[in-house]
C-alpha cells in the first residue's frame, strides 16, 4: 500500500467514509438586499504561485448557515455588535472618558479602519492588531483597564467597529515597517505544529474544497471575523480560531495577543487583501 507514504493531512481527509471534493459553491452575498460581499477574486500577487483565486469561508457553509448571514436580523453576531455600541459609548477610566467623546460618530470614525489591520502605529512604534488598538486607546487615552484579549468585550467591540467596513476589500499593507512581522507570519504559516505535522498551508491551501471529518475545508481566511460560530454560540477571535486549529494538530499552540499569533494574523489577513470585510460573520 502506499498509505505509510502518504502525509497525515491525507490520512485525515480518508478518515471520512467517502472522499468528497467540493469546491466554493457559487452562491453570492448580499447582506440586507444591498451590502454586495467580494466572496471571491484574484489572489493578490504575494499569493500567485500558491493560488490564483481566494475565497471567503462564506462559500464554503451549508446553505443554511449561509442564510444566516444574509440578513442583520437573522445574523447572531449583530447584537454583540450591538453590545460594542453600549460599551462605545460608556464613560470609563481615570481620564473620564468613553471612545466616543474622541471619536464621535462610530459610523464615520470607523469607516473603513478594519479593511487595514493589522497595521503598523508609528506612535507605538509597532504593528497592532484591532485588538490591540482597542487596548491601546483604553489604557493610553482612557485610563482604563484594556479588555482581556479573546474576551467578550473585545469581540464585541471588534465586531461594531467590522461592521463599519464591511463590504470594502481588506487591503493590508505587507511592505515597509510590518514587512519582517509579515515574514515572519508567512514563515509560521508553513511551519508543521504538532504530531500530526500539519501546517496552516497544507491544509487551507492544499486541501481547500476537500472534507476533513466533517467540516468542508475553506482557505481559512480571516475577513469574517470576529466570526459568530454555531457550534460555540459566541463571536469568536480570530486569535482563538488559530489556537483551536494548532490544538486540532496535537501541536502546542501561542497565547492570543502573543508575537506569533500578531504575525500570523497579518500574513493571513493579507492573503485575503480583495476580499470584503464581513465581520461579523456566520460559520459553524
Ligand atoms: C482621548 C481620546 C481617545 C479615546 C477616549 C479613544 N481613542 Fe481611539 N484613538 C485616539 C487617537 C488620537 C487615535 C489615533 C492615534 C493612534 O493611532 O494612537 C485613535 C485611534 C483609534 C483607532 C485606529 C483608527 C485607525 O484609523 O487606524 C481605533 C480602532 C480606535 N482608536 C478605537 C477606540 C476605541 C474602541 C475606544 C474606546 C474603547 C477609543 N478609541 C478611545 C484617541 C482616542
Ligand atoms: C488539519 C487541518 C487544519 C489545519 C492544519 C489548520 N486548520 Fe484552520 N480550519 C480547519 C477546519 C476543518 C476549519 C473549519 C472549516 C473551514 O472554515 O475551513 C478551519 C477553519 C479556520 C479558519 C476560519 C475560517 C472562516 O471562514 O471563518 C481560520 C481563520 C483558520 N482555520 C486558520 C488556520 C491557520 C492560521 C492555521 C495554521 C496555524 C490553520 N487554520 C490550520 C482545519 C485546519
Amino acid at each position: 500500500m502506499k498509505f505509510k507514504a502518504m502525509t497525515a493531512v491525507a490520512a485525515l481527509l480518508l478518515s471520512v467514509p467517502a472522499v468528497t471534493l467540493a469546491d466554493p459553491d457559487g452562491d453570492s452575498l448580499v447582506i440586507n438586499g444591498e451590502i454586495e460581499m467580494i466572496t471571491e477574486t484574484a489572489a493578490p500577487a504575494h499569493l500567485s504561485d500558491a493560488m490564483d483565486t481566494i475565497y471567503s469561508g462564506w462559500r464554503f457553509r451549508e446553505d443554511e448557515t449561509q442564510a444566516l448571514q444574509l440578513d442583520d436580523f437573522d445574523n447572531p453576531g449583530m447584537i454583540f455588535a450591538d453590545l460594542g455600541l453600549d460599551q462605545w459609548n460608556k464613560v470609563e477610566g481615570e481620564a473620564g472618558k468613553s471612545c466616543a467623546s474622541c471619536h464621535d460618530d462610530v459610523a464615520e470614525s470607523m469607516k473603513g479602519v478594519r479593511a487595514t489591520y493589522p497595521k503598523w502605529n508609528e506612535t507605538a512604534g509597532e504593528v497592532r492588531t484591532l485588538a490591540m488598538q482597542i487596548n491601546g486607546c483604553r489604557t493610553e487615552n482612557m485610563k482604563a483597564e484594556p479588555y482581556k484579549y479573546t474576551s467578550g468585550e473585545m469581540t464585541n467591540m471588534e465586531a461594531l467597529i467590522s461592521v463599519q467596513s464591511r463590504g470594502m476589500p481588506v487591503d493590508v499593507a505587507i511592505d515597509g515597517p510590518v514587512q519582517a512581522t509579515w515574514e515572519a507570519g508567512k514563515e509560521m504559516y508553513y511551519t508543521r505544529f504538532g504530531q500530526l505535522e500539519l501546517s496552516c498551508a497544507n491544509c487551507h491551501e492544499q486541501n481547500y474544497g476537500n472534507m476533513i471529518r466533517a467540516d468542508h475545508l475553506s482557505q481559512g481566511q480571516i475577513n469574517g471575523f470576529p466570526t459568530y460560530r454555531l457550534k460555540n454560540a459566541k463571536l469568536n477571535q480570530v486569535h482563538d480560531r488559530f489556537k483551536g486549529c494548532i490544538r486540532d494538530t496535537r501541536g502546542h499552540t501561542f497565547d492570543p495577543g502573543s508575537p506569533e499569533f500578531v504575525a500570523l494574523e497579518l500574513y493571513v489577513a493579507s492573503r485575503g487583501n480583495g476580499l470584503s470585510v464581513e465581520g461579523p460573520s456566520v460559520r459553524n
